[in-house]
């Protein structure tokens, strides 16, 4: 796998060039789930794609930017999926954006998902690798540089939480206003890279991505975004449910561009998902 992290930190400075770019426009193309594609994703989807053509052990890749599964290597072991640059949109307000990635062996299910990554743009370029543990690297000096292990606590401070407000249900009403009641701060920037990395990094709290009225399976991807962090989040010590208190590790994805409720944090706030969710 040595060599596809190799391949993740190539794409990650060549990404990091292209979003300091002065200009950028919108393709012509919208992507499966809906969303249009600014040039930039179209972009980011090449670099990533080119640097794992190299790669021998990956035998096919499944983009949020495409709509079918690319065969890569007959003879490969690996699988990835990912998303080249996860909230691209607020590249145009100079918000963070990232790239995520899950490595699987073998088919696309959370059970065979063996590693995890992804890259904050940000001030700083930073690199989060989930393997047995969680390790944060930063960029400098054209390259990564381990920082730290990665852990939270069993308790946080922050609650981040997606969707529009009005087709919430009631249930998550209740669960987001208890913990401000507990004194949490809201902490939510719309990327789902930098606000799932500074909980991360603050060492607890929740994000959530309900099912809303409009929305009855969440937004987020399962492949492309849910699964990787689901992964990185029980190996810092947290835990990553959807709205059935179901492990999201657990959650068969339907089709590749399938989507679910998600909930991550420290155990402590993730865990009153069964007083409020039933
Ligand atoms: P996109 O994939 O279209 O760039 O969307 C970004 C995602 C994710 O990064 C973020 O957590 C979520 O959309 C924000 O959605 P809401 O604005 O609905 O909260």
């Amino acid at each position: 796998m040595e060599k596809i992290f190799k391949a993740i930190e190539k794409s990650a400075k060549e990404i990091a060039k292209i979003i300091d770019r002065d200009t950028f426009s919108y393709s012509n193309g919208d992507n499966i789930s809906g969303d249009h594609q600014l040039e930039l994703d179209v972009e980011s989807d090449q670099i990533i794609e080119d640097n794992f053509r190299e790669i021998e052990s990956i035998k096919a890749i499944s983009s949020e930017e495409k709509d079918e599964l690319l065969q890569l290597h007959e003879s490969g072991e690996f699988l990835i999926s990912y998303d080249p640059l996860d909230g691209s949109s607020l590249v145009d307000v100079n918000l963070s954006v990232g790239s995520i990635f899950g490595i699987y062996k073998d088919e696309f299910r959370g059970s065979n998902l063996v590693a995890s990554a992804y890259v904050v743009y940000g001030p700083r370029v930073e690199l989060v690798v989930a393997t047995n543990d969680v390790k944060l690297y930063r960029l400098a000096n054209g390259e990564f540089h381990f920082v730290k292990t990665l852990l939270l606590n069993e308790k946080g401070k922050l609650n981040a939480t997606g969707g529009t407000q009005q087709k919430w249900h009631s249930h998550h009403k209740e669960m987001v206003e208890s913990l401000f009641q507990e004194g949490y701060r809201l902490r939510y920037s719309g990327g789902m890279v930098p606000d799932l990395h500074q909980i991360l990094l603050k060492g607890g709290g929740l994000f959530s991505y309900p099912s809303t009225t409009d929305k009855p399976k969440g937004k987020l991807r399962l492949l492309f975004e849910v699964m990787p962090f689901a992964l990185i989040y029980e190996k810092a010590g947290g835990l990553a449910l959807d709205e059935k208190s179901k492990r999201l590790l657990e959650v068969e994805p339907e089709s590749l561009h399938d989507t679910s409720s998600c909930f991550f944090g420290s155990k402590y706030e993730v865990s009153l998902l069964k007083k409020y969710y039933g």
